[in-house]
């Protein structure tokens, strides 16, 4: 994909549904009685993993997409109602199907095997394999390296705590939902908050969930009781802010743009990008807030600004895990030096993004240092396009699709389907806005 357009962004762009909230809706739509209808689905392979994967559980599953995103109803067949899969499961390149869905599996009366593409395969299970193991799940790596393909022996198990050393949502919410079907109550304490949608749909199914913060840890708790009476529920899924977040900082890099975007989850676990830039100096107005269920809200217009840099670490690292690819770009634009710190996730997310960001930041002329949990970005000078490696990873491909805008010359993405991962009509949206 070669992009050599550098025109401001105008007018308004409904964002495709939150990733996060999809899967959800169809695992807990599953698992529940009845049928839960889910409007704004996001429509990316990700999400059809989850669907391909609960269909093969015998969890009928209808899909129809409009100009509003997928309308999926789930004809949830109750906590015990799933049967054997007919084949392994396939993930794709999606860890959060399968993390939620090995917590789900491990609960079962039956044995089940998955995995997903190369990248999925690299990904780090022990994670999940740890505290599964703890509630006295049979679980194993079938190569003996901690990852996927994972063996699933489905068993009786008990309520456990574990406290996680990793704040991780696919974590947490694994272990969640291995306790609906556990013998006793199961909690998990994680070092600082991650995104919290497991805990509000579970509770809007039906759920029993407690939630704290810990104070002699400086942690925060959820705690499940087992065996709930799940019932099927209409969700309306609020626009991704990940898939915002690329238009969000576009806007703000090209001069003269002004950009409403439609309808944004701002559920305040998922918000840190919007705080950052608010800090670089952004012009952000947050307009008709409101609730989509449980999910806060709302419309965001954003004008181009001039940005300066910041420092990103700590407990805001959660908030924004998967915005850092383009908040890396944001700095690359911005005036001063911007220091990531705390993230070393983003070695083990889809590909080890600290690396390849910095790859390919260096290739458009950026001077950018890596480091072992993050990045040193010295920003303000002049970039260039240039040939982008994104390693097959969505979030690097539409990082630099934004960059390219405000790069001298020609950007040249390779492999640049990948972004149907989470977004498949992303290149078609920029363009259009940047046509008005
Ligand atoms: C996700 C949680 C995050 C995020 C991923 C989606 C989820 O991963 O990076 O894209 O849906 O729970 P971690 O929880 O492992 O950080």
């Amino acid at each position: 994909m070669k992009i050599n357009y550098h025109s401001p962004l105008r007018g308004e762009l409904s964002i495709p549904g939150d990733k996060s909230i999809s899967h959800r809706s169809i695992m807990f739509g599953a698992l529940a009685n009845g049928t839960t209808e889910v409007t704004n689905f996001l429509t990316g392979a990700d999400c059809l993993s989850t669907i391909a994967c609960f269909h093969q559980m015998g969890i009928d599953i209808t899909l129809e997409e409009d100009s509003r995103g997928g309308h999926v109803l789930v004809h949830g067949k109750g906590l015990h109602g799933l049967h054997a899969p007919s084949a392994i499961l396939d993930a794709g390149n999606s860890g959060t199907t399968v993390r939620l869905l090995s917590g789900i599996l491990a609960g079962q009366s039956f044995d089940s095997v998955i995995t997903g593409d190369a990248s999925i395969q690299k990904r780090p299970m022990r994670r999940i394999i740890t505290p599964l193991l703890a509630m006295g799940a049979d679980i194993s790596s079938e190569k003996g390296n901690g990852c996927a393909p994972l063996h699933i022996c489905g068993t009786r198990l008990h309520g456990a705590h574990y406290d996680s050393p990793v704040a991780s949502a696919q974590v947490k919410s694994c272990v969640l939902l291995a306790g609906l079907y556990a013998d006793g109550v199961t909690s998990v304490t994680e070092p600082a908050v991650s995104r919290n949608h497991s805990e509000l749909m579970l509770r809007y199914f039906g759920a029993d969930l407690q939630t704290g913060a810990d104070e002699a840890s400086g942690g925060f708790t959820v705690s499940v009781a087992p065996e709930p009476t799940l019932t099927g529920q209409k969700i309306y899924v609020p626009g991704d802010i990940s898939s915002a977040a690329y238009f969000i900082a576009a806007a703000l890099l090209v001069p003269g743009s002004e950009l409403l975007l439609k309808n944004v989850g701002i559920n305040p676990t998922r918000d840190g990008m919007l705080r950052v830039c608010q800090a670089m100096g952004a012009d952000i107005t947050l307009l008709n807030e409101d609730h989509s269920g449980a999910e806060p809200c709302a419309d965001l217009l954003v004008r181009s600004s001039a940005l300066k840099a910041v420092e990103i670490g700590g407990g805001l690292i959660p908030t924004l895990i998967d915005e850092l690819p383009v908040l890396a770009v944001l700095a690359a634009f911005a005036d001063g030096t911007t220091v990531i710190r705390d993230a070393a996730e983003l070695r083990v997310k889809e590909s080890d993004r600290i690396a390849v960001m910095t790859e390919n930041l260096t290739r458009i002329g950026c001077p950018v240092e890596a480091t072992p949990d993050g990045m040193i970005i010295t920003g303000g000078r002049p970039l260039h396009g240039a040939q982008i490696d994104p390693h097959k990873d969505h979030r690097i491909a539409m990082s630099f699709a934004v960059a390219a805008l405000a790069c001298a010359g020609e950007m040249d993405i390779l492999d640049a389907d990948c972004v149907k991962i989470s977004y498949p009509g992303f290149y078609e949206d920029l363009a259009a806005l940047c046509r008005e």
